[in-house]
């Protein structure tokens, strides 16, 4: 068995090759904006990683099997793989038009997973990690039929909340193991389940518990993922049950009532997909097996509902089979829309082809999904956010200083003229690089794009600072260096912009009169000389007006409400969506609270003393699941509080933070600590509210 025992692994670009993964869609609905959040997101850092001389292989596929997907083709009428390999075809055409370019995708049907899939599980059984368990499977008295997974819905009995098959969705986030969800129903015939003997298969990954301990040590990635998973680990783990009572997925080696579970050849399908890359490319341009069998750089982008089957069941696999294990997972939050949860049942969502028939350009959302907060945290969408994000930022910041720049170059010298760089513009130009591989390296693709924003920024205010207008016939060679180096701004821009904005890249490649592609240089390139002659620019990004933004959520509202009536309910209450389309990486399936009916005066508001606050210390508090003691300056005073935030972040990462607190509550002692004050936070996942300007600590909120 592999296994590596060094802390901190050679920065990017190494000369491992990588593969960077996204999760799989399963194949059984359309794709709207909140699925591409992961996938845009995996594209530009696969993107990123080859801008940094990283060779990288980008793969994906579609998650064919499962009962989602059994259950919907029964509802349909048609043979479930007739009916996801509809669906991936779709994906598969959809995935380019938004620059998401896989150098393969798959699909977990093929030969190539089943090969796979049957090596790693006779290992599995060859090494003794299987075994053989009677457990209590939901069973449909009348129609006389097992009820794997989705066939059945019930409550979690964890927390209470209504849960689906294998997964508490509107509640905890477990995944849960066959037998254990109460209450059990069909979801087919709707009639009340019993549970049955059922002789099932069990990979014992609680055997593996010591490899995952050192396994979570060394991975890198997001913050959740990496810390999530511990409590999993010291809550103890179960054996995992790898095989349904279904028709529909790879039969079991030698059991023929038994297909495997969907969640074991569905991460095989990254190797598998990584292998038919190889196979179509030559092992001279791609070696799969030096990446999964030998020292390859996996990383795996996600989104945050899958952080356990990642982190726990898939690298327990690849270690007893003898693969090489993931380097980094990057798990995303939710999205959501104009502040809600996207439902495909009410027809509320911005699907992927509805954007593109409005004519956007693909560039906009993918920059607006990738810099949009960091990639862990919940993201909304909105019209009104996405216009003024594209409105300032690439219109305003990016798309303004390269038109007046290269317009000014053109008209004054025809391209490029005879000069040599700045110091001051060579050194920003090797700042921003700089942020763009730091950017890689701490797993933020929203750091990516940024250092191409600032970069965009700092010449717009050098242009404007240093006036060439002024200077060209008072000063010829003055206005020539200051435009020489705007040109290589600008070639910069286009470099380090290529993972976010793929199509724009390469058109402002094309107006610098470079040869070949953007697509195929290195950061290097951000720093060698511009071609000398070029024409006249043209806008790379444009505008969106309020009257469109006005007849976007025109039509989503009255969608929603045709939806609604067509459901026969008033499309306001928002019930809970038990549709499969929200599982999916990237969307949000949790409702938002109603707002409180109790309004309060100004008055009362008023006796609220919430200040900014830095946190200075952090330790968490043992025995406890979730809190966290921490010293909070809030500028008159020092405070220790103590705050249930231990779920979504590292704790060591918290000093330095920059919080809100609520000063005048009255103080608490938990767990026996004193807690003088409460940081404010958002939602299950404890998201810290902060500030976003430099309010020094102590500046009261108003
Ligand atoms: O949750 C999902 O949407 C799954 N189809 C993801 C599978 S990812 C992987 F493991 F293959
Ligand atoms: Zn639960």
């Amino acid at each position: 068995m592999s296994s590596k025992d060094t802390d901190t692994r050679e920065a990017f670009p190494t000369d491992a090759p990588a593969v960077v993964t996204c999760g799989l869609p399963y194949a059984n609905g359309d794709l709207h904006i909140g699925h591409l959040r992961t996938y845009v997101g995996g594209d530009v850092y696969s993107r990123a990683l080859e801008s940094l001389g990283q060779e990288t292989a980008f793969v994906c596929g579609s998650d064919m099997h499962g009962t989602p997907i059994a259950v919907q083709a029964i509802e349909e009428g048609i043979d479930p793989e007739a009916f996801a390999l509809e669906w991936h075809e779709q994906y598969e055409e959809t995935f380019p038009k938004f620059g998401v370019e896989f150098d393969n995708y798959g699909h977990t049907h093929e030969d190539a997973n089943r090969e796979l899939t049957y090596e790693i599980v006779e290992r599995l059984e060859s090494e003794g990690y299987v075994d053989e368990k009677k457990i209590k499977v939901a069973w449909d008295p009348v129609d006389e039929q097992p009820l794997p997974d989705r066939y059945v819905e019930g409550t979690c009995p964890y927390c209470g909340e209504h849960a689906r098959g294998d997964e508490c969705d509107e509640g905890c986030g477990r995944h849960l193991e066959p037998g254990e969800i109460e209450d059990p129903v069909s979801t087919i015939s709707g009639n009340p389940a019993e549970y049955r003997d059922r002789t099932h298969k069990f990979f014992k990954v609680s055997e593996l518990a010591d490899y995952l301990d050192g396994f979570l040590d060394r991975l890198e990635g997001t913050s959740n993922a990496r810390n999530q998973p511990r409590q999993w680990l010291e809550d103890g783990l179960q054996d995992w049950c790898i095989t349904r009572d279904l028709d529909w997925g790879f039969d079991y080696p030698g059991e023929e009532d038994l297909v495997l579970y969907v969640w074991v050849d569905a991460p095989i399908e990254y190797i598998a997909s990584t292998k038919q890359y190889t196979d179509r490319v030559g092992i001279d341009e791609y070696d799969w097996e030096e990446t999964w069998r030998d020292d390859g750089e996996i990383v795996h982008i996600i989104g945050r509902d899958i952080i356990q089957h990642h982190t726990i069941f898939w690298p327990a696999m690849l270690e007893v089979a003898d693969f090489q294990e993931p380097r980094a997972v990057m798990a995303s939050g939710f999205m959501t829309l104009d502040g809600a949860g996207f439902s495909t049942s009410r027809n509320r969502a911005v699907w992927a082809r509805e954007y593109l028939d409005e004519g956007f350009q693909p560039d906009l959302l993918r920059y607006y999904l990738a810099t949009n907060g960091g990639f862990q945290q919940d993201v909304d969408f909105s019209w009104e956010k996405f216009r003024d994000r594209v409105n300032n930022e690439l219109v305003g910041t990016v798309g303004n200083y390269l038109y007046r720049s290269l317009l000014f170059a053109h008209r004054n010298f025809e391209g490029t003229p005879e000069a040599e760089v700045s110091d001051e513009v060579e050194r920003r130009i090797e700042e921003a690089i700089d942020d763009f591989a730091a950017g890689v390296n701490d797993y933020s693709v929203r750091a990516v794009g940024t250092a191409t924003v600032e970069l965009a920024r700092f010449g717009n205010e050098y242009i404007q600072r240093e006036e060439p207008w002024n200077l060209v016939g008072e000063d010829d060679e003055a206005a020539a260096q200051v435009i020489c180096d705007c040109v290589q701004i600008a070639k910069a821009v286009a470099v380090l912009f290529e993972p976010i904005a793929p199509s724009a890249s390469e058109e402002l490649w094309e107006q610098l009169g470079e040869d070949g592609s953007v697509h195929d240089v290195t950061t290097d390139a951000a720093l060698a000389a511009p071609p000398r002659d070029f024409g006249a620019p043209e806008e790379l990004y444009e505008k969106i007006d309020e009257e469109r933004v006005e007849e976007l959520n025109e039509k989503l509202e009255s969608r929603v409400a045709e939806a609604a009536g067509a459901d026969g309910n008033d499309g306001e209450a928002a019930e809970t969506e038990s549709d499969e389309a929200e599982a999916d990486a990237g969307s949000a399936m949790s409702d938002i609270e109603p707002v409180a009916d109790d309004r309060i005066s100004f008055d009362e508001f008023r006796h609220l003393d919430l200040r900014v606050g830095e946190i200075l210390t952090a330790e968490p508090i043992e025995d406890s699941d979730k809190l966290v003691k921490l010293t909070v300056d809030i500028g008159v005073e020092e405070r220790q509080v103590v705050a249930g935030i231990k779920q979504l972040h590292a704790v060591d990462d918290l000093p330095g933070t920059t919080v809100v607190i609520v000063a005048n509550l009255e103080k608490a002692e938990l767990f026996g600590q004193e807690s003088n004050g409460m940081l404010l936070a958002a939602g299950e996942g404890a998201d810290l509210l902060t500030t976003h300007g430099d309010s020094p600590v102590g500046t009261k909120i108003r």
